[in-house]
């Protein structure tokens, strides 16, 4: 079966890129990281990368004209490196249609609450505002509407009383690492046994 080449995209911390990482290297994940893209030269996910030698394009936004002029580049980047699959990991930018469409059902992405719930980038905060007495996460692949594409795997978080909004983050960061190894893993089954449906 060939290994799935990833694509990890981060502006951060990073640490949904060093979860996948890590699954990789126990041999729970059949995959590689081949990319890291980032878009912020001060991320700590950059440091990660580093460490653990995975490959990075590092590009600035502002100097492009426009989203989609530096989407045409990275569209060029993947192709070049063979990737299979695009992994959004906190990464702080909205896709445009174009991109969307030239990897359709080949991008995912995790979110910090159980969609259609609490969408948008304050997703744990509004879910604790609101008093809800579970939260969690979500993978899902990506499409034209924001937060709102097929979903892949979800995993519920309790919300205790005694929460804090700091002592649910780490519940849900927790969460999520435990859940995007799983569902890059399932993504990669389902596209296995599907492509050899195909080739009967
Ligand atoms: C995660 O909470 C993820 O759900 C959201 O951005 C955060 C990224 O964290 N989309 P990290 O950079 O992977 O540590």
């Amino acid at each position: 079966m060939k290994e799935c080449r990833l694509a990890v995209f981060c502006s951060g911390y990073g640490s949904n890129f060093q979860a996948i990482l890590d699954a990789i290297r126990k041999k729970k994940l059949n995959a590689s990281i081949a990319l890291m893209v980032c878009d912020n030269p001060s991320a700590y996910a950059l440091t990660r990368a580093k460490k653990d030698r995975v490959p990075v394009f590092l590009f600035n936004p502002k100097l492009f004209k426009s989203r989609k002029a530096y989407e045409k580049i990275l569209t060029c980047v993947l192709k070049s490196q063979q990737t299979d699959l695009v992994v959004l990991a906190g990464f702080m930018r909205i896709l445009t249609p174009y991109f969307v469409r030239t990897l359709r059902d080949r991008i995912l992405n995790i979110h910090p609450s159980l969609l259609p719930r609490f969408k948008g980038a304050h997703a744990i905060r509004d879910a604790f505002e609101a008093g809800v007495k579970e939260t969690g996460v979500t993978v899902h692949l990506v499409t034209e509407k924001v937060d709102a594409g097929p979903i892949l795997l979800q995993k519920k978080v309790p919300v205790s009383k005694t929460d804090t909004l700091r002592s649910l983050e780490t519940k849900i960061h927790r969460a999520e690492h435990r859940l995007y190894p799983l569902a890059v893993k399932k993504y990669i089954s389902y596209n296995n046994r599907t492509s050899k449906l195909k080739e009967k």
